[in-house]
């Protein structure tokens, strides 16, 4: 099947333990990423960005629905058997001291993501120089060890080990979100040119949508596990039809790069408890565009002409027939 998805996001719902209580991470979530395409996952703290990364990683179990890469499930014998080789999955994360060894030289750890990677091979060294010279890394820095270098430094190693088996899809957490913002760019431009250059498929995540944006062709929006809105990045990033998407827009500027000062939207004057998965729409709370239906019954999906997505009960309203926006007045002010 020439056009089959690289990956297929079906209706997936993570939900964790949390002491005796189930915690909900992500909800009904699907969308698929066609080889070559760059999707970004956007939405505030807790909206269950990670979630999803970590299950495409096989990282956390799925409670229900399915995750399949090339067609297979990622969890299935099969998928375990092939997620050693080249042509896999693999992750860049926000904190690469947490994975990188910190008792083993950097090269160390970039060749043992070959099979057989720490013996003493001139294809193994010459595969790490050619990729410490993509990623701007001096060769010298594979004998160093983790904690002599930068935080930028040691990102670029991150992306060098990710490219190392020759993997087909990237999972980016939030790679630049602990850095300083001075490398920020520096870093996003070595992702950039990976994938232009070996024709990566990526699944890059931020709680930033001008990041987001930059990196992706494709962006995801995200709100209690739940997707609200996707389509073309710049539609997206520029003329967004949800109307959490726009307050996430105009929260842009509040944003620093932790995302610690980030203006939320206060809730409406409606005391209603937030609706249940199912029973209305999760963003009824702070929506100022929330009418009584917005309380109980769960918005409709409506694609767009242009592929998007919008859950939204008012979704006539706000888009356009071009499938852009028009700005809607503010009916139900927030106090
Ligand atoms: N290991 C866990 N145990 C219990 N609950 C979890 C766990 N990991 C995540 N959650 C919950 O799942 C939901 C989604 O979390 P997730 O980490 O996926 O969000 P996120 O969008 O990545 O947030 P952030 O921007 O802070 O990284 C949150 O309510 C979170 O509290
Ligand atoms: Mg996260």
């Amino acid at each position: 099947m020439p056009d089959r998805p690289l990956l297929e996001v079906s209706d997936l719902t993570v939900e964790y333990r949390r002491g005796g209580e189930r915690v909900t991470g992500v909800s009904g979530v699907s969308f698929t990423i066609k080889e070559g395409q760059a999707v970004g996952l956007v939405g505030e703290s807790g909206s269950g960005k990670t979630t999803i990364g970590r299950a495409i990683l096989g990282l956390v179990p799925i409670t229900s629905g399915s995750i399949r890469f090339d067609g297979v499930d990622v969890g299935s014998p099969e998928h375990q058997r092939l997620r050693s080789g080249p042509g896999q999955i693999r992750a860049v994360f926000q904190d690469p001291f947490s994975s990188l060894n910190p008792s083993l030289p950097v090269g160390v750890s970039v060749a043992e993501e070959v099979p057989g990677g720490r013996r003493v091979r001139a294809e193994t060294f010459a595969r790490i120089a050619y990729l410490f010279d993509r990623v701007g890394l001096p060769y010298s820095v594979s004998a160093t060890y983790p904690s002599k270098l930068s935080g930028g430094q040691r990102q670029r190693v991150a992306i060098a080990r990710a490219l190392m088996s020759g993997p087909r899809l990237i999972v980016c957490d939030e790679p630049v979100s602990a850095l300083d913002v001075s490398v920020q760019a520096q870093v996003l431009n070595v992702l950039r040119e990976a994938r232009s250059s070996d024709s990566l498929t990526y699944c890059f995540i931020g709680h930033d949508l001008d990041v987001v944006r930059y990196m992706s062709d494709w962006i995801i929006v995200l709100y209690r596990g739940q997707v609200l809105e996707d389509g073309p990045a710049a539609t997206v990033a520029h003329n967004p039809r949800h109307p959490y998407t726009q307050a996430l827009v105009a929260a842009t500027p509040e944003t620093d790069v932790t995302g610690t000062r980030k203006k939320r939207l206060p809730r409406t004057r409606d005391p209603r408890p937030e609706p249940r998965a199912g029973e209305g729409c999760p963003f009824a709370p702070r929506c100022p565009l929330v009418i009584d239906r917005c309380w109980t019954e769960p918005p409709p999906l409506r694609t767009a002409p242009d592929g998007g997505r919008v859950v939204c009960h008012r979704y006539d309203e706000v888009a356009d027939t071009t499938g852009g926006v028009q700005n809607m007045p503010v009916r139900n002010a927030a106090v």
